[in-house]
């Protein structure tokens, strides 16, 4: 019975310390995200009765720090209209639905015979939902992939918006009541990547230089940079009807890594914290079933601030882990002085807690070199950097376990790079993953690996090139308890 699970955490090799893993289960997309009453929800993507994708249910825990989770019971359960896909929370301020002042309520797509979008509410801080008597609130026109509801209040005309995926293109609603909906206007057909579907989508304001911008987020799989699933994004204007991207390179990625997907980002974040706060799901639709953990999978990655940033050729969103997770500011670091190829120990209550890399690279001209996380059996996770080939490279093909999956190991993971004066590097491990940001999160990537013993080693390789400077390079526990 899946209420019965929720207080008991399967210890695992693999189960992360200050990642966000289900107790028992199934788990893929962040669902549902919402900070009500002093509490930030999540719900996620989830299956309570084993450890592969399947009879999609919403699980559920709070925090109040997005580090340190509470498990709660399941929040929605299948019924007649299908299965329960994902989709996001609003807080009902001013009561326009009628469930009650400052309930909040829920919008999913139910998946039956077909997809169509559901909605729930709930009147006692988020742990009971009452499913709307009278769903679905949009029927299907008729297309298959017609999915994952984000909703959100757009104060300039009174009114909800609501993005949805829907088969290659994300189609924009409105609704006056959340029961009620009407359709706005699509964006897509013709623009950014569409070698995949197209899933999760996520439009929010983001402020530059005083002026205020909109961003769309839309998951694709596959199809991403690198195989299988990504976030790509578009950066424009948006005036309560439509959305219009301002002309950039795209498709343009907010994690070159291999996992992250369907991340979005929470609703009622008060204006005095003022922040953009996202999650993703730190897996891949190419391996996701198979990655070798037993009685959970998966993580989703850190919770990430995101910000508008310019990397030296157009705008960008760039995403950081938020402070709540720790950094170097919180501990005692080991450092490294000097930059030498001789193997830097990482200690056991560093891979057993969790670390966090960093230091800073004044590219002398060229700017080539290796860094790795290792281990006495050989096998490493190797991030190429260079400047030449304008490329961050991540090598997992020899990073511990990889059989379980032909798609897993290979290729190797590529994320440009721009030219700047100096790129500063961060990267937290945490039992099996490895999310690395580029200045500020300029350029991200996020990778799982699964070492049948600990990277106790880090290694750099300088390739022969004696000008380059790397400095401050420090080693910080991760303080999360
Ligand atoms: C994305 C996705 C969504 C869907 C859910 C089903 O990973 O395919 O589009 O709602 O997963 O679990």
């Amino acid at each position: 019975k899946p209420s019965d699970t929720f207080d008991y955490t399967y210890d695992e090799t693999y189960r992360p310390v200050f990642h966000f893993t289900p107790p028992y289960g199934w788990m893929n997309d962040p669902n549902g995200m919402v900070y009500h009453n002093g509490q930030y929800h999540l719900f996620y993507q989830h299956n309570p009765y084993g450890a592969r994708w399947g009879n999609m249910h919403w699980g559920h825990a709070v925090s109040e720090d997005m580090v340190h989770w509470k498990h709660l019971p399941v929040a929605l359960a299948p019924d007649e209209l299908g299965a329960i896909f994902s989709g996001s929370a609003v807080v009902d301020k001013y009561n326009t639905a009628g469930f009650g002042e400052g309930a909040i309520v829920v919008f999913y797509t139910s998946a039956g015979q077909q997809q169509t979008q559901s909605i729930a509410y709930s009147l006692d801080n988020g742990r009971t939902f009452t499913k709307y008597a009278h769903n679905p609130v949009i029927p299907n026109p008729g297309i298959e992939d017609f999915r994952d509801p984000k909703v959100f209040w757009y104060a300039p005309q009174n009114k909800w918006i609501m993005s949805l995926a829907t088969s290659q293109s994300i189609t924009f609603y409105t609704s006056k009541n959340l029961k009620q909906w009407e359709k706005l206007s699509e964006f897509g057909e013709n623009i950014g990547a569409h070698t995949g579907v197209w899933e999760c989508p996520d439009l929010f304001p983001l402020i530059y230089d005083g002026k205020v911008k909109w961003v769309l987020f839309v998951s694709i799989n596959p199809g991403g940079p690198n195989g299988g699933n990504a976030t790509q994004y578009f950066i424009g204007d948006f005036d309560g009807t439509t959305f219009t991207p301002d002309p950039l390179p795209y498709p343009l990625w907010l994690d070159y890594g291999r996992d992250n997907y369907a991340g979005v980002t929470w609703s009622n974040i008060p204006e005095s914290d003022g922040r953009r706060l996202f999650l993703g799901w730190m897996n891949n639709w190419d391996y996701g079933n198979v990655v070798p953990t037993r009685n959970f999978r998966s993580a989703m990655t850190l919770p990430r601030e995101l910000r508008l940033a310019h990397n030296g050729l157009h705008m960008v969103v760039a995403s950081f882990p938020v402070k709540e997770v720790g950094d170097e500011k919180d501990g005692t670091p080991i450092i490294m002085d000097k930059l030498t190829e001789e193997t830097f120990p990482i200690g056991a209550d560093y891979y057993n807690n969790g670390y966090v890399l960093s230091f800073t690279i004044k590219p002398n001209g060229l700017s080539i070199f290796d860094f790795a996380l290792q281990n006495s059996k050989g096998e490493k996770i190797i991030f190429a950097f260079d400047t030449n080939q304008k490329t961050f490279v991540v090598d997992r093909s020899q990073s511990g376990l990889s059989d379980f999956s032909n798609n897993f190991a290979k290729p190797l993971i590529k994320a440009p790079l721009t030219k700047k004066d100096s790129y500063t590097i961060h990267m937290w491990v945490d039992k099996a993953s490895t999310e690395v940001f580029i200045n500020g999160g300029e350029v991200v990537q996020t990778n799982i690996a699964f070492p049948t013993e600990p990277y106790n080693q880090l290694k750099f390789d300088l390739r022969g090139n004696t000008a380059i400077s790397v400095d401050n390079i420090t080693l910080y526990k991760v303080k999360h308890n």
